[in-house]
């Protein structure tokens, strides 16, 4: 089973990544192959929304148009069992480079649902205030791609030092998402 975790903070060593490495650390120890994608070590060229004018929206579409960095990026999250998006709060929402990265993810999800049954996870850091915001967002646009959420799905970190709590709450994370995938046995749940 490989578990992969999506980093979006521009940041080394940043919050997210610290919080989203004891997440994939406890996914491990569960049995899990762990992978990381930091995003600001790929230039993802923006959506062009050919989706809003009937365009065509499919996988092979937006490689025709990106090439290599999207391709490596869409090999590891179609063979990922379970998707973990670990982002900073950058003005109430996710970063740009997560914003980014889920806009692109909608030819995984246009035509064919590729993503379904996939499960997911959300990790945040933030210093004042905007993680539920930036949560939910993450929560509708994953759960519309066909994710699907363990309990205790997400954990939001304040500040410069990872609390106790919210390190419990990652390492739940890892362990109970390895969990769903295995009672959930690669149910599809998109009934069209
Ligand atoms: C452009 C920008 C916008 C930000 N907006 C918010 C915000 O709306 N709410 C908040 O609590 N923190 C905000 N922050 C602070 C970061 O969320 C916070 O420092 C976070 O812990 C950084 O995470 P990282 O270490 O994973 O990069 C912002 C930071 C930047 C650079």
């Amino acid at each position: 089973m490989k578990v992969l975790g999506i980093d979006g903070s521009p940041r080394q060593d940043s919050m997210s990544s610290l919080l989203l490495e004891r997440a994939l650390d406890s996914a491990k120890e569960e049995g899990a192959e762990i992978r990381i994608i930091k995003l600001i070590n790929y230039q993802i060229p923006p959506c062009q929304g050919c989706v809003s004018y009937n365009g065509v929206c499919t996988p092979e579409e937006c490689l025709r148009h990106d090439g290599q960095v999207l391709k490596e990026i869409f090999e590891e999250l179609l063979s990922s069992q379970v998707l973990l998006f670990a982002t900073p709060v950058y003005w109430f929402g996710p970063s740009g480079l997560m914003k980014n990265l889920i806009d692109r993810m909608t030819c995984l999800e246009h035509e064919k649902k590729l993503l379904d049954g996939k499960v997911g996870g959300i990790l945040c850091s933030y210093e004042e205030e905007g993680a539920s915001t930036t949560i939910s967002q993450l929560f509708l646009a994953l759960s519309d791609m066909g994710l699907v959420f363990p309990p205790y799905a997400y954990t939001y970190n304040r500040g410069k030092e990872l609390s106790e709590d919210t390190v419990f709450y990652a390492e739940q994370l890892g362990k109970n998402a390895v969990k769903m995938v295995r009672s959930i046995k690669g149910i599809h749940w998109w009934n069209r």
